[in-house]
């Protein structure tokens, strides 16, 4: 199939277009660079060792996404593009509504127009909001969130959801990431924040590397395993496969439009996730225990199942594996893609 994948230059989009090529589909990559770097495409090319085609373009400009759609006449659109930033989405409440709730009315529309039927939607465990009950199930109701950045995902659900039904024919997986992390084996892509890291795993490997003093640990006094947050982290290889795994679905999926949660079920906490990273760099990390940061649930984790039992996926990899291929990618790319 050929594959719009926008956002495709981003830490997970990169990697599920290696996973799509791989499969031997045609990912072509729309990105405005907004929140990533155009030498990851040079990376891709190299691991890939074949092209990648990119088309720079503002999603929310109504006119040139038609005219990218109607140009690049994909099978398929996986949607990753948009903003991610849970505290800079209090802040800017308006910028995040608008950016990603208009860039998805644009690529929806222009699907409508050109006939594009496929789409698999980077949704996140957020919308479970704070009250679902442990494992997060796909049937839990209603969805909601804690700040703008989780409700442009639950409303963004709902749009697809809406449009999906009334139009014969669109099939839409809506996929639900717990905690990506981790890299591409060959260490040559990866997560690279702009500016402090606001998530735990870039926040270590950049204390690993030496561009931060110390990890600072938002609590140690939950009712957990080790009393600090306990997360479902997800390699971002495993990731991506279930996008493929998503989309090869479609086709068969009676719902015009399903949830799936992408997670392994299994929750680990901050200190075991700083630890397993001390084992695969092979020293000791700085960290301060300091107080809750403000929204924070103690424990989320997925139940996996029905990703397993329809999409035939699951996750592979351990938290060793999701270290080890982190620091292979950080210590490599100390600025990340910035040189
Ligand atoms: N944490 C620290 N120190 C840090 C950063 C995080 O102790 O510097 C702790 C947090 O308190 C939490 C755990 O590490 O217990 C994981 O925090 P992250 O920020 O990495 O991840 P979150 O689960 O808070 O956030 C993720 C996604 C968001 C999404 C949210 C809810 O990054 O996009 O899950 O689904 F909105």
């Amino acid at each position: 199939m050929r594959v719009l994948v926008t956002g495709g230059a981003g830490f997970i989009g990169s990697h599920t277009v290696l996973a799509l090529l791989e499969a031997g589909h045609e990912p072509v990559i729309g990105d405005n660079f907004a929140n990533s770097s155009p030498k990851v495409l040079e990376r891709l090319e190299q691991i890939a060792g074949q092209p990648v085609t990119c088309h720079e373009v503002d999603l929310t400009d109504v006119a040139a996404t038609d005219a990218l759609v109607a140009d690049v006449k994909p099978d398929a659109v996986i949607h990753f593009a948009g903003y991610k930033a849970v505290g800079e989405s209090v802040e800017k409440p308006l910028m995040y509504y608008t950016n990603n709730l208009d860039s998805t009315f644009a690529v929806l529309a222009a699907m409508t127009e050109h006939g594009v039927e496929k789409f698999v939607f980077s949704s996140s465990a957020t919308v479970y909001g704070p009250d679902a009950p442990l494992p997060y199930h796909e049937e839990y109701e209603p969805l909601r969130a804690t700040n703008p950045y989780g409700w442009t995902k639950a409303m963004i659900e709902q749009i697809v959801t809406d449009v999906a039904a009334a139009s014969p024919g669109f099939k839409a997986a809506l996929l639900r990431y717990f905690n990506p992390i981790g890299a591409h084996e060959s260490g040559l892509i990866g997560e690279d924040p702009s500016g402090t890291p606001n998530n735990l795993m870039p926040y270590i490997a950049q204390v690993a590397v030496g561009r931060r003093e110390k990890l600072g640990v938002f609590g140690d006094d939950y009712d957990t395993k080790d009393g600090t947050g306990e997360r479902d982290y997800i390699h971002v290889v495993d990731l991506a496969a279930g996008h493929v795994a998503a989309l090869d679905h479609l086709d068969t999926m009676s719902e015009s439009a399903r949830a799936f949660n992408l997670g392994t079920g299994q929750g680990t906490s901050v200190f075991e996730l700083l630890h397993a990273f001390e084992r695969a760099c092979g020293k000791e990390l700085p960290y301060e225990v300091g107080p809750r940061r403000a929204g924070d649930l103690p424990v989320t984790y997925a139940d996996p199942t029905r990703a397993r039992e329809e999409l035939g996926w699951k996750a592979e990899k351990t938290i060793d594996d999701m270290c080890v291929d982190t620091w292979r990618w950080q210590s490599a790319n100390p600025n990340g893609f910035g040189g």
